[in-house]
């Protein structure tokens, strides 16, 4: 007799297994299916986020921020050292080691709340059914009353810079080189090129971005953009807007990048070149002819807001659906769809989703930029406070950036929270909480940061959002 399951989920990512862990906290039967494989051969759970991702990437930019800073900063500090050298072997171990410690993690997670974890490819047929196909076994049919597709994304490949996995690779291949590229050549300014590529130039990479749009970060707040591109431009990334590549061609001594820059054909000369231009969902051996699922123009599977697909019983949650590709989006999806199998009442704000951008300083924002609450025609007041002004940004050597707040004028409500600074990433969580609750300037104004912390930069910019700023002239 063929298994059968209340919850079925196809893949482990950060949305797939936490929606396992929740199902089963509810008391259901739940098995989770995933086939990752690592560099060396081996399977874990975890997607990308964990293997490939958010964790290993975070690892690298921590190493090479420290490598930055002992090399630049420690001198002011009155910290004398010897000649500071790289082991890049041993920063890639510690990478590896990390990732390791939280893949099993998840797979010690789904043996203490009892979810199945079955290493292996997954189907969906018709009938709540999934053709389950073990990586060392014979396929078998096993029964969902419910099934929670969650088969994340993958990169985008440009036809004429195909990834070779040695010199033209994708991030993954970027988080795990093994020596430092002299000359680093990254297409895409998005949120990978700029993390990996600020990774790689900490390191001692000479890079160049070659982003196609004319708006550095189109999708930031038009300051925080302006303040980054300052920033970055100061650390020794070479940003080129506007640059459309048109040819990528490995040869003896590196790759020859070809591109146009205002119409005019150039030529870049580099060892290695990072193609981070996107991602698209996966979906590849999903689902059979007649599983009655959609996919959209772009290839995501159609859901709605509750995540549920046109069938009766089949969700589908994180980078394959429709929003933001993020981690914590997938895993918020994962417990609402969970929540509701279970017959709760749930759902995703997903106007309150944070995104961060781990570049030094991070950049982090909730909610609207100042552009779209124009465009929206609310009047609207902004208020911000610049970390320079922070006695604790001060102390920590990282006063550069700003926490800049946008509220409606009528009736005080947080629009969005806008941050360029050191550990932007964690302020940011008060500015979501805020808006969650959908608090008002005032309840930050009239509520006690600590002192002195970084935190007190966003009590300021609420503050100076009515002209009130106490450490800082109100402008
Ligand atoms: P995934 O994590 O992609 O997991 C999907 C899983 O399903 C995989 O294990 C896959 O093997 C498996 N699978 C697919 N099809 C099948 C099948 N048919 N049968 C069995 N298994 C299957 N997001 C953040 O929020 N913060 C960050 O800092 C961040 N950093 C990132 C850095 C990089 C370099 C990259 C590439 C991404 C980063 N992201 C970050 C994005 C984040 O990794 C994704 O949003 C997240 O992993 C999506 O989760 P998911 O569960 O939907 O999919
Ligand atoms: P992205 O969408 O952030 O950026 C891609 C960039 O490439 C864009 O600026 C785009 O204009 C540019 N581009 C596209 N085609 C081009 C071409 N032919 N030539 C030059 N430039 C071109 O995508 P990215 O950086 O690949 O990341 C994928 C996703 O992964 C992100 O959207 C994000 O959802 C997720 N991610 C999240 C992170 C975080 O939360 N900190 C970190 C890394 C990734």
């Amino acid at each position: 007799m063929s298994k059968s399951y209340d919850v079925v989920v196809i893949g482990a990512g950060p949305a797939g297994y936490i929606a396992a862990i929740r199902a089963a906290q509810h008391g259901m039967k739940v098995a989770c299916i995933d086939e990752w494989k690592n560099k060396d051969g081996k399977n874990a759970f975890g997607g990308t986020c964990l293997n490939a991702g958010c964790i290993p990437s975070k690892a690298m930019l921590e190493s090479s921020e420290l490598f930055h800073r002992a090399q630049h900063e420690f001198k002011k500090h009155g910290i004398k050292t010897g000649v500071i050298e790289l082991d890049i072997a041993a920063m890639q171990k510690r990478r590896a080691g990390i990732v390791r410690q939280l893949t099993n993690g998840v797979a010690g997670l789904f043996k203490a709340n009892g979810v199945d974890a079955l290493v292996g490819h997954g189907k969906l047929l018709t009938g709540r059914k999934v053709e389950f196909t073990p990586i060392d076994g014979a396929a078998e049919i096993i029964s969902a009353a419910n099934v929670i597709i969650a088969t994340g994304s993958e990169p985008l490949e440009l036809p004429f810079a195909k990834f070779d996995g040695a010199e033209i690779v994708d991030s993954w291949g970027a988080i795990e080189f093994d020596s430092v590229p002299e000359r680093l050549g990254v297409i895409g300014a998005g949120v990978i090129g700029l993390e990996l590529g600020s990774v790689w130039s900490r390191l001692g990479s000479q890079v160049t971005i070659i982003e196609a749009m004319h708006d550095f970060l189109f999708m930031a707040d038009r300051e925080v953009a302006a303040t980054a591109g300052k920033d970055f431009k100061k650390q020794g990334l070479d940003i080129k807007l506007g640059a459309k590549l048109t040819g990528a061609k490995p040869g003896k001594s590196g790759i020859t990048v070809e591109y146009e820059d205002a119409g005019i054909p150039k030529t870049l000369e580099v060892d290695k070149l990072v193609v981070a231009v996107g991602r698209r969902p996966f979906t590849t051996g999903l689902l059979a002819e007649d599983s009655g699922i959609q996919l959209d123009k772009r290839g995501f599977i159609e859901v709605n807001d509750e995540c549920r697909t046109r069938v009766q019983g089949i969700y589908a949650i994180g980078d394959c659906v429709r929003g933001p590709m993020l981690a914590h989006k997938g895993s918020e999806e994962g417990v609402m769809v969970a929540d509701l199998i279970a017959g709760e009442i749930a759902e995703v704000n997903y106007k309150v989703i944070p995104s961060v951008i781990y570049t030094a300083p991070e950049i982090a924002w909730v909610g609207k930029t100042e552009q779209e609450v124009k465009e929206s025609g609310r009047a609207y007041k902004t208020g911000s406070f610049p970390f320079a002004a922070s006695g604790r940004a001060k102390a920590m050597e990282q006063t550069s950036g700003m926490v800049k707040i946008i509220s409606s004028r009528d009736d005080d409500e947080i629009l969005g929270v806008h941050i360029i600074g050191p550990m932007a990433g964690e302020l940011i969580a008060e500015a979501v909480l805020a808006m969650e609750f959908s608090a008002s300037t005032e309840d930050i104004q009239r509520t006690i940061h600590a002192h002195p912390s970084l935190a007190e930069a966003v009590h300021e910019a609420a503050l100076a959002v009515d002209k009130k700023a106490l450490n800082y002239p109100n402008k």
